[in-house]
């Protein structure tokens, strides 16, 4: 079975959006359960590719998408963007709402589409870009995420991005050791896990050593 790995084109947005249900990202066996299987890619995956499509990338094969990496350049301008042209509809469809206590977890994203964003932080200026990557588990392991991110960081470097960012759960292991392996160090560690940040400007130490004499 071939597998690409391509920019993103429209017609992987429903693909990228099952993925986004589907995979887990927290480290848990299982992904966490909705009444409504959009909110997750409503919130983690659409509205990046849909506000700069030039910075995502899928893998696919016979079965569909299976993987992706999305992102935006820049996080303040990508807050402003959001404001203005992704939750003003998603906050009038899904009101904000009480934990119905049967284990799903759609009030959480609800919050999240209702939420004011936080005080920028500092890894905002100096790593400005922000991304998540998900990969279907019969793409796993095979280096896709690697190829991922080296045509994401291609696509920022081009534009002179300095550095990227992203939030990983504590429990997420694999992602964890994955994102040391790239060269990602930590900005901060918070309650539910880490900010790791990524050089752009410099080769990272890992890419160093990598260089042939
Ligand atoms: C995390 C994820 C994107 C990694 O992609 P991947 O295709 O599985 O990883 P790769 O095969 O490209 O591995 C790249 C490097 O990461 C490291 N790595 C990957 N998985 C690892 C693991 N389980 N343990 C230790 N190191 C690992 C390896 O050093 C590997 O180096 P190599 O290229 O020299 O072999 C992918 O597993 C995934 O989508 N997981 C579920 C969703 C998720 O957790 N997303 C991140 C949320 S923050």
């Amino acid at each position: 079975m071939s597998t690409y790995l391509r920019p993103y084109h429209p017609a992987d947005l429903a693909g990228i959006y099952r993925v986004c249900l589907l995979v887990d990202a927290v480290g848990g066996a299982r992904p966490a359960r909705f009444h409504n299987g959009d909110l997750p890619g409503h919130v983690y995956a659409g509205p990046y590719a849909v506000a700069d499509p030039g910075l995502a990338f899928v893998v696919a094969d016979e079965r569909g998408v299976g993987g992706y990496v999305v992102a935006t350049a820049d996080t303040l301008r990508f807050r402003q963007w959001l404001d203005e042209h992704w939750w003003p509809v998603l906050r009038e469809q899904y009101p904000r709402r009480a934990d119905p206590g049967d284990g799903t977890r759609d009030h959480v994203l609800i919050e999240d589409i209702h939420a004011t964003p936080g005080a920028p932080r500092p890894w905002f200026a100096t790593h400005p870009a922000q991304l998540h990557i998900k990969l279907a588990d019969r793409l796993q392991g095979r280096g896709w995420g690697r190829r991922l991110m080296e045509a994401l960081c291609a696509a920022l470097r081009e534009r002179g991005v300095p550095g990227a960012h992203l939030g990983v759960a504590a429990g997420n292991r694999r992602a964890i050791a994955f994102y040391d392996a790239l060269g990602f160090t930590q900005a901060h560690e918070h309650d539910w896990g880490h900010t790791l940040v990524l050089d752009l400007v410099r080769p990272t130490a890992k890419e160093v050593t990598d260089t042939p004499d």
